[in-house]
């Protein structure tokens, strides 16, 4: 089992924080995810005038270490700076399921330094992920 430097990925999410795009929401987020090779990637939320085409800092963390070459990972920490700890939305936690495996940690960390660490599984529990893909039967649709 891999150690995991929790205050590395902190100080990287909070400095990810500052850069948060949220003229709208006006909730920052940072993210900082841990890849297997080692290194860490950030991501802030990034906003739209047509909110729905807001990303959120975890997918904007997960793509950039994508396009870095990452496929694998081993945590995950959001930052915000508020009192609540933030847990990932619904969509970023499918996101997270296509890369993580489920007992991967995944972390929120608030302004006072509390920390509250759950695993994938605990967060979305019974995931459809790439294995459902690959056990499919192409049974195809069946007309009437
Ligand atoms: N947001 C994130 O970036 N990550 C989360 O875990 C929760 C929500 C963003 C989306 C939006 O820019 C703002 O926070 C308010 O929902």
């Amino acid at each position: 089992m891999t150690k995991i430097n929790w205050p590395a990925l902190k100080q990287a999410a909070k400095q990810a924080t500052l850069q948060a795009y949220a003229p709208y929401s006006h909730f920052p987020v940072g993210v900082a995810v841990l890849a297997s090779s080692g290194k860490i990637y950030i991501g802030c939320n990034v906003e739209s005038a047509s909110y729905g085409a807001t990303v959120c800092a975890e997918r904007n963390a997960i793509a950039a270490a994508v396009v870095a070459g990452e496929r694998e990972f081993k945590a995950l920490l959001v930052y915000t700076p508020q009192t609540d700890l933030t847990p990932p939305c619904g969509i970023c936690r499918q996101v997270i399921a296509e890369f993580f495996l489920p007992s991967t940690p995944v972390a929120s960390c608030n302004h006072l330094e509390q920390q509250q660490t759950w695993t994938l599984a605990e967060l979305l529990p019974a995931a459809f992920t790439p294995k459902h893909l690959d056990n499919s039967e192409k049974i195809g649709v069946i007309k009437a």
